[in-house]
């Protein structure tokens, strides 16, 4: 069912994609735009509108939502006239993961320009992305917030509202630091278990439906027991997560013992050429034997 909600979504990879058909699926007006338009064009058959560069997409819509992989790259895409060409009361809804000072950064850049922002980072990947099914962590003024519920409704299951922009990206920091230290220690205990003549598949099987079998370890684990790892969250994004959480510790003067370990073996397992496949790659460093 059509209604009359304009979304200008400024990147349609794995998650922007995806998001932007259960935009569509919602009713809404989408005009998706991507660096390389090969990504965006085929939502085009899904009913969006593709867009030739981001302040095309984003003229008179009533938000702008970002997904890139970065601040570097929201901030590249964003200040190419996007904000002043949204509609009057337009909303900026930030959803990439940037970390505290990316945040701080855009923030200032909408205040610039006079937009609303909400931080609203996600918890999810590809397939409750798909779903419609992602969890928002939403941070921002109150009087957006009902308004910016249709489209959060949209793209995910659940919406958290935090308080001041910000709170949301520092919520999701804590998320990933969960994930990153899972992901590495998950990856040492596959390795070890093959070291020492166990079938990995026994230790996911033994763990499953119990406190320890979370349902992450059985998806991931699965992965590196068959060494196979289709593209979910890329080790380069997880990478960029790490960094961007051991940012936030080191100006809070805190020393991640563990996670700056795993963070060497995000680098290590790009340096080897495997940074675009799935965050669960980063087992082929506790395997070097494997490659
Ligand atoms: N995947 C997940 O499970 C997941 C979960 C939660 C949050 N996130 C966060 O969501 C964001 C998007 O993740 P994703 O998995 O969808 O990533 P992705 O598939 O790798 O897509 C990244 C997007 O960023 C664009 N991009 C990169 N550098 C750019 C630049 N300099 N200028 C303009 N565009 C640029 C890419 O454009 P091109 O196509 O031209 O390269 C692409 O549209 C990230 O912040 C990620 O951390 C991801």
């Amino acid at each position: 069912m059509a209604n009359d909600t304009t979304v200008a979504v400024l990147g349609t990879g794995i998650m922007g994609a995806a998001m932007a058909r259960n935009l569509i699926s919602a009713g809404m007006e989408v005009r998706a735009w991507n660096r390389s338009r090969g990504k965006a064009a085929p939502l085009e058959k899904d009913g969006a509108k593709v867009a030739n560069d981001p302040a095309d997409a984003a003229r008179d819509a009533n938000f702008l939502l970002t997904m890139l992989s970065d601040t570097d790259a929201v901030e590249e895409a964003v200040r190419g006239g996007a904000l002043p060409a949204l509609a009057e009361d337009g909303v900026w809804l930030q959803m990439s993961t940037v970390g505290e000072v990316g945040n701080e950064r855009l923030l200032r850049l909408a205040a610039d320009h006079g937009v609303a922002y909400v931080d609203a980072p996600v918890l999810g990947t590809k397939q409750p992305a798909e779903q419609g099914q992602l969890i928002v962590l939403a941070s921002g003024p109150e009087e957006v917030r009902e308004q910016s519920e249709q489209v959060f409704g949209a793209v995910g299951s659940k919406t958290v509202w935090l308080g001041n922009a910000g709170e949301g990206t520092r919520l999701k920091l804590v998320v990933n630091n969960w994930i990153v230290g899972l992901l590495g220690v998950l990856a040492e205990t596959v390795a070890f278990a093959e070291a020492i003549g166990v079938d990995p598949a026994k230790f996911l099987e033994t763990i499953e439906g119990g406190p320890l079998g979370l349902p992450y370890a059985q998806i991931k684990g699965s992965m590196m027991v068959e060494e196979d790892f289709p593209t979910s969250f890329s080790a380069n994004l997880a990478r960029k997560d790490a960094g961007l959480v051991l940012d936030s510790a080191r100006a809070h003067d805190l020393h991640m013992r563990i996670t700056e370990p795993v963070t060497a073996r995000f680098n290590e397992a790009i340096q080897a050429g495997h940074g675009e496949e799935d965050m669960a790659a980063v087992y082929r460093t506790a395997r070097p034997d494997r490659g």
